[in-house]
């Protein structure tokens, strides 16, 4: 299945990166400032559509992440575009980041919301009340989950920030095609 060299990423990979660049940013916006002071208040979650779009655009950024590492086993091949070898280093390094942090994410706001015993509500009236296992495991109380979920939501975004400044960087001065790799292209016959 492996190609020798190309020049762009498959399509497939094309769609998860976009998809997902979009849904973290929107889902970060929405991100619920002062949400342990309306949960002191007694307000459900539910009757916040900021707090439940946010949840559920966040539950989608986890679908799309594990079926985009699953598709990262099985893809063709990536392209391989010459550079420094500190700048390679450094860009494997920041996808690992961005990774870890797309997973870390949905991880921490369970942990948050299971620590603190509030409800999971998603659209379409999903929701879930209690989730015991996280309450009673010891993790639960090793971090205020919310802080550091909120901490990760603000680095993604200056990290992606990087990133994005990085591609246009190699597109404008570098002119190397690390950018129009990760671009929707004409597919050569
Ligand atoms: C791409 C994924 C996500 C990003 C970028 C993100 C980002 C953020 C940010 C920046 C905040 C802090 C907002 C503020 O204080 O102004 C926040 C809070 C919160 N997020 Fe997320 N989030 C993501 C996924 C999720 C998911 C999957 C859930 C639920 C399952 C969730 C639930 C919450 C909750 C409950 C809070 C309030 C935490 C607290 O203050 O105790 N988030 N999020
Ligand atoms: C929240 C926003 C973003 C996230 C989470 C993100 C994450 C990632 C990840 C995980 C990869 C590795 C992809 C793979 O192997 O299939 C990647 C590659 C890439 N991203 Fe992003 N990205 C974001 C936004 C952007 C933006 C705004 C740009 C451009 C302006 C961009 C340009 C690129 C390029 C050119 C690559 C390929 C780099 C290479 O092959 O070395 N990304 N991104």
């Amino acid at each position: 299945m492996k190609q020798q060299s190309t020049s762009h990423y498959d399509s497939l990979s094309l769609a998860f990166h976009w998809v997902t660049a979009v849904v973290v940013t929107i889902a970060f916006i929405l991100g619920p400032g002062g949400f342990g002071r309306l949960m002191r208040q007694g307000i459900d979650p539910a009757t916040r559509s900021d707090i439940v779009w946010h949840e559920s655009l966040g539950i989608l950024v986890l679908v799309l992440t594990v079926l985009r590492l699953i598709w990262v086993a099985l893809r063709p091949a990536t392209p391989q575009i010459l550079m420094a070898g500190w700048m390679h280093v450094t860009s494997k390094l920041v996808h690992l980041l961005l990774w870890s942090l797309l997973l870390a994410l949905p991880i921490t706001a369970f942990l948050a919301l299971g620590s603190e015993a509030h409800p999971l509500t998603l659209l379409g009236g999903v929701r879930i009340d209690k989730m015991p296992m996280i309450a009673d495991s010891a993790i639960a109380k090793l971090a205020d989950w919310g802080d550091v979920h909120a901490f990760l939501g603000d680095a993604i975004m200056w990290l992606a920030g990087l990133h994005a400044a990085a591609a246009i960087y190699h597109h404008v001065v570098l002119k190397d095609g690390v950018l129009s790799a990760m671009l929707p292209h004409k597919r050569s016959s």
